[in-house]
């Protein structure tokens, strides 16, 4: 293998989320949020896990930005606590809620790191659910007073601001399959909740932009290329639905101000879109600066009886309930996703291709592996440096093909609360002891630490 060089001034970054490492869910004015909600339900996260402490970040969070430092990271990924920001999900912001993220930040800009903030990581304030959640159209407009307001209070220090995270996992993970909070298995209000976040995104977009053009203006969405698992016109045409109801869905309306018409054909029986009011369109077609992608796994699928990812769950892909998702003999993560790089390589080529330019970022990539701390004190983790290894080449492999890729994050920064899953999946390049909160910088950190230095990969 030959050495791989970035372009010069590539973001080399980690991610976090709010839920998944702040712990300290009832400090400093902070309200419940529907996965404080979702987590204490008997049967909902594995081992009847919850973010209640976590990574204890709140409390710890200039260990963390050390850490950050010692990985030579130019960027950090972190979201905001919308109910530690505004608790009831209205009105005023919590004095103390902006007082932590101004410190966070403070912290960051100190080690020469640029904060690249996500407004919305999955952890609405349970209020607003109690209004309706986000099939209800009021929580867009809940969402774009959010983002100003607290775009009004940092925006001096905060130069990338991204909307949504995932938008997907919000609407079909938490309204239709119901895996995610709040845990609701409502098809059509799934594909409400869709639309509203795209809504709340565009408003949001066009209330920031308006207080300061020269801010980045982003969103984040998990893009999973699908393929057919034999040629058979069935599989074809499944995957087609999938790709419509997983990818475009999104994809269409943000960057092209328009639903995809199979996508309105494929879902008819489920629901006729009337939730797209007149104009609507337009507004989550604001245009962006740059656009987010979370990439893990390709899928590729079957038309056949039974659901998808999550065994025994309705389906996530509404409109697609015969669906079901086939593996390919591939070797995978401790996730069970197949570990396929040149799924990454097909987003990235397939965006520049089929929608007008702009800039990308990889906000999400990485694995989760059964790590533990060695004998000697170390976290041998050489299985995530592969899958990193492998995903950064196919990445400059993108560029090398005429991609814009201006940066690469990886998931995460630290172990954490892994959602339905919890504590036990594993995807930090810093271990966590969660006993003690004991850090521990796997092999896998010293190596990115390299890679960072370096601008890129030896051969
Ligand atoms: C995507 C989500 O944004 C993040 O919260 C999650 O932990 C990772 N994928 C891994 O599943």
């Amino acid at each position: 293998m030959s050495d791989v060089l970035f372009p010069a001034g590539f973001a080399w970054g980690t991610a976090t989320a709010s839920y998944q490492i702040e712990g300290a869910v009832k400090e400093g004015g902070r309200s419940p949020s529907i996965w404080d909600t979702f987590s204490h339900l008997p049967g909902r996260v594995a081992g009847g896990d919850h973010g209640d402490v976590a990574d204890d970040h709140y409390n710890r969070y200039r260990e963390d930005v050390a850490l950050l430092a010692d990985l030579g990271v130019t960027h950090y990924r972190f979201s905001l606590a919308w109910p530690r920001l505004q608790p009831a999900g209205r009105g005023g912001l919590n004095p103390d809620g902006v007082d932590f993220y101004s410190r966070l930040v403070d912290e960051l800009l100190a080690h020469d790191i640029q904060p690249w903030v996500t407004l919305y990581h999955w952890d609405l304030p349970q209020d607003l659910e109690d209004a309706g959640g986000w099939p209800a159209r009021d929580t867009a407009y809940r969402f774009a007073d959010y983002a100003a307001a607290v775009h009004r209070r940092l925006h001096d220090r905060i130069r990338y601001w991204t909307t949504m995270n995932e938008p997907w996992c919000s609407a079909f993970l938490g309204y239709a399959s119901g895996v995610h909070a709040p845990g609701r298995t409502e098809p059509a209000a799934a594909l409400a909740a869709a639309h509203h976040l795209m809504l709340g995104h565009g408003l949001g977009v066009q209330a920031m932009r308006a207080a300061d053009p020269d801010a980045s203006y982003g969103i984040t969405l998990n893009l999973t290329p699908t393929v057919p698992a034999t040629d058979s016109p069935a599989d074809v045409d499944a995957a087609r639905r999938v790709d419509a109801v997983s990818n475009r869905i999104f994809l269409d309306p943000i960057l092209r101000g328009r639903y995809p018409e199979d996508l309105r054909a494929d879902v008819e029986a489920v629901s006729d879109l009337g939730f797209v009011q007149d104009g609507d369109e337009i507004v989550t077609g604001t245009p962006l600066d740059v656009l987010g992608v979370n990439y893990y796994f390709r899928a590729a699928v079957s038309a056949d009886e039974g659901s998808l990812r999550y065994e025994g769950a309705p389906s996530a892909w509404v409109g697609s309930e015969d669906v079901r998702q086939v593996g390919t003999g591939l070797p995978v993560t401790d996730m069970g996703w197949e570990i396929d790089p040149t799924g990454l390589y097909d987003v990235l080529t397939g965006l520049a291709r089929d929608y007008d330019p702009i800039p990308l970022y990889v906000t999400e990539n990485g694995a989760a592996y059964p790590d533990v701390v060695s004998p000697d004190g170390a976290v041998h983790d050489h299985e995530r440096i592969a899958f990193l290894d492998g995903h950064f080449r196919a990445a400059a492999r993108a560029i090398d093909d005429g991609v814009d890729l201006r940066g690469y994050f990886v998931w995460s920064l630290l172990d954490n609360f892994e959602w339905a899953y919890g504590y036990a999946k594993r995807f930090g390049l810093v271990h966590v002891d969660y006993d003690t909160q004991v850090r521990t910088p796997k092999d896998s950190a010293l190596w990115f630490a390299e890679v960072t230095r370096r601008n890129g990969l030896r051969g």
